[in-house]
């Protein structure tokens, strides 16, 4: 443990004690600093780490208070047994009629897959849209499909720049979608029946490209804070003939874990080693909390190892299906194979968000659409505390807009599924998130809808659902 983490540990400590209540001040920078004979820099570290964990908030040149729920706290789930496990994958069933039954809009959308639309800046993008078509030239329309819209790879390459990656434009494929571009990617660097590592839990989605392509999973146990398990992945390397790894090193889904930079520069020389190719989902990159943005492990890629898939979906324009991956050594097969499949996604829709890259202001509308989210997850989390029963588990992403909860053993969430979907209120049950239907006792709920009434409601209806198991 680092000091930082020590000192955050002690006031943690203070906090589920009691002896710090709800609504209190916490010791100002200076007081802690003189009082525990640490540095201001630890102390302002370690109340970042707790502002993190939603343990306590800052509020304008008062300091910082501890949060309503952090007097139940409740607990992180555990790591699963760090074991790897190797399987077909046939899941679409579960996936397809879980995700089929959510779609009703007077469901409490704690199962959806996305932030409110609310929160995107629709109406500017449409002026986006309108502007970049207006100045659209007839041959661009044709010549941008391959390739994709210059200025649209400008920005994105400007953007991995400040967030300290450094891109050849030629490594940068648009796609349709994250999701596009991960298939591609995965599709270039396989061959049916061959084994990808994977993340338990993964997003469903990942489940279901692994079947559709014939492919075997490895299934490696992700820790809910620090991500994937590196010991067993280099087991697993050793023992294995695996062809890619497929993994989320920041905001991963579902859990929400971050991996630490060191540790991303350690799976990225373990992968190295082995010169087996990672597919890096980030399509939550830009929905951190905190001030700048975790490097991915693209950063520390020598020499194009890394596939990097990024997307406007989650943070800018859900529905315009605009995604890249940058992909190293192998860009120029994923954009073969892009040619021959999809040819290109939708000009307009690039053109667009160009444009809106350029002058809407995104840095704004991100910076609002983070506080947003932080604030509704600091509400999910103390309406769980009120409602949810012992021994309930829950994870506190530094990020994005999902929490996963650990439910005592006896709760089987496809049931609770079921059950709180005839009360109007949806979630993502566990075993959608696993090839071998892990995580029965646990769910994925949504805090990317601004937090209101119903949602408390829904909150304490689950609470009594729960209770009946
Ligand atoms: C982890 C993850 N990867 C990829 C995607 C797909 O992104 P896109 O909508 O850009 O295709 C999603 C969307 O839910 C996701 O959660």
């Amino acid at each position: 443990m680092k000091r930082y983490e020590r000192f955050a540990e002690q006031i943690a400590e203070l906090i589920r004690s009691g002896v710090l209540a709800p609504g209190e001040r916490v010791p100002s920078v200076r007081h802690a600093s003189r009082t525990y004979g640490v540095s201001p820099s630890t102390v302002f570290q370690a109340y970042y780490l707790l502002e993190d964990r939603g343990l306590i908030g800052a509020r304008a040149r008062s300091g910082y208070f501890v949060r309503e729920h952090a007097r139940r706290p409740l607990h992180e789930p555990q790591i699963g047994p760090r074991t790897a496990q190797t399987t077909d994958v046939d899941v679409s069933d579960l996936v397809f009629s879980v995700l089929g039954s959510i779609k009703d809009p007077h469901t409490v959308p704690f199962g959806s897959a996305f932030p409110s639309p609310h929160l995107f800046p629709l109406p500017r993008l449409a002026r986006s849209m309108a502007q970049a078509l207006r100045g659209l030239s007839p041959h661009t329309v044709v010549a941008d499909m391959t390739a994709g819209n210059p200025d649209l790879r400008r920005q994105i390459a400007l953007r991995y720049m400040v967030s300290g990656v450094r891109l050849e434009l030629e490594e940068l494929v648009i796609s349709n979608g994250a999701l596009e571009a991960l298939n591609l990617c995965l599709q270039t660097v396989t061959a049916p029946g061959d084994l990808v590592a994977i993340e338990a839990p993964a997003f469903y989605a990942t489940l279901q490209v692994l079947e559709r392509l014939k492919l075997k999973a490895v299934e490696i146990p992700v820790h809910p804070r620090e991500g994937i398990d590196l010991d067993t992945l280099a087991d697993s390397l050793q023992r294995l003939p695996i062809k890619a790894c497929w993994f989320m090193s920041g905001l991963q889904n579902p859990l929400g874990a971050t991996m630490s930079e060191e540790k991303k520069r350690a799976l990225y020389e373990l992968l190295h080693r082995h010169q087996v190719p990672l597919i890096e989902d980030d399509v939550y990159a830009e929905l951190h909390y905190g001030p700048t943005p975790p490097k991915p492990v693209k950063s520390f890629d020598r020499d194009g190892l890394v596939m990097h898939c990024g997307s406007f979906s989650k943070s800018l324009a859900p529905g315009y299906r605009v995604g890249w991956v940058a992909g190293g050594r192998y860009a120029e097969r994923i954009q073969r194979l892009k040619l021959m499949t999809t040819l290109s996604p939708s000009v307009p829709a690039q053109a667009a968000i160009a444009d809106y890259l350029q002058h809407g202001g995104y840095d704004r509308h991100l910076r609002r659409l983070r506080y947003a989210l932080e604030d509704q997850q600091g509400s999910m989390l103390a309406s769980a505390a009120r409602h949810f029963p012992e021994g309930t588990r829950v994870t506190r992403p530094t990020g994005g807009y999902f929490l996963w909860f650990e439910f005592p053993a006896q709760v089987d969430s496809l049931q609770l599924f079921q059950l709180a979907l005839a009360q109007g209120i949806s979630l993502a049950p566990g075993p959608i998130f696993s090839a071998t239907r892990r995580f029965q006792n646990c769910a994925r709920l949504n805090h990317g809808y601004p937090w209101d009434e119903q949602s408390e409601r829904a909150m304490e209806i689950l609470g009594r659902i729960l209770a009946t198991f």
